[in-house]
């Protein structure tokens, strides 16, 4: 299973991983991704037939904002 949430403090707004994965990420007015499925709380499993995607997305983001893990992400890891 894969989990995953956009850090926000260093998404540049570039566009590359709603491109890649539209299932996935969409944009704030400002343009900064975050995570559909869970409003970006890292904690609601990515559906298989998007785990491709959210590997691309996540290769090419060009300031690795992309977060990705095998475990739900709580809050104390998203603040560290
Ligand atoms: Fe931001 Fe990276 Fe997506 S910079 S818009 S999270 S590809």
């Amino acid at each position: 299973a894969k989990y995953t949430w956009v850090d926000q403090e260093t998404c540049i707004a570039c566009g590359a991983c709603g491109e890649t994965a539209p299932d996935i990420f969409d944009y704030d007015e400002e343009g900064i991704s975050y995570v559909i499925l869970d409003n970006n709380s890292g904690e609601c499993q990515v559906p298989e037939e998007f785990e491709d995607d959210l590997e691309d997305a996540h290769d090419g983001c060009p300031t690795s904002s992309i977060k990705v893990s095998e475990e739900p992400f709580g809050k104390a890891e998203k603040a560290s």
